[in-house]
């Protein structure tokens, strides 16, 4: 296993649609270890490949907090199957986005499908912070950010924050 660096905004692998997983191979599966180690070192609650440079349809989630045991949670080709009508506010970050929260409306509950790291297709209903998470990831592998959900003014003010940052990085 390995930590693998991630990208940040402006990067535009960031809005890449990512392709689904044909194979679960050990490459793949390396992936998600390496996933789930990056994750956890960086720390965050959720991981898409795409933030690793990886476009491909893989996400790691592990939404428990503090002292709870670990519920790691790896999913392929992640589809959302039915989401409620009631919505919820709620603050949101992102890893890409390092230092930079606000409010993003979404749906309370979803339904999602996918396959485990061992190819079994699963199903989970989810909600509260789990919902949020898988909701966020899956907007990743295609290419939207959470910035995106806010509005034009904000995204706008962020994107260009972040881009003035990486030219200083870069100039350096
Ligand atoms: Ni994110």
């Amino acid at each position: 296993m390995a930590i693998r660096p991630i990208i940040f905004l402006p990067d535009k692998q960031l809005r890449l649609v990512s392709e689904p997983v044909v194979k679960i191979d050990k490459s793949v599966k390396e992936l998600v270890a390496d996933m789930f180690e990056t994750m956890y070192d960086a720390p965050g609650v959720g991981l898409a490949a795409i933030q690793v440079g990886v476009p491909k349809r893989v996400i790691t989630i592990d939404a428990t907090r503090g002292d709870d045991e670990k519920d790691p949670i790896a999913m392929i080709n992640p589809e959302i199957v039915w989401e409620s009508d009631e919505t919820i506010a709620h603050e949101e970050g992102c890893l890409s986005i390092p230092d930079y929260l606000d409010m993003v409306i979404r749906p309370e509950r979803v339904r999602a499908r996918f396959l485990d790291a061992d190819g079994k297709q699963q199903e989970i209903e989810a909600d509260g912070l789990l919902a949020r998470v898988i909701q966020h990831e899956i907007d990743h592998i295609n290419g939207v950010l959470f910035i995106d959900h806010l509005s034009k003014l904000k995204r706008d003010r962020v994107v260009k924050k972040f881009t003035k940052a990486a030219k200083r990085i870069a100039a350096e």
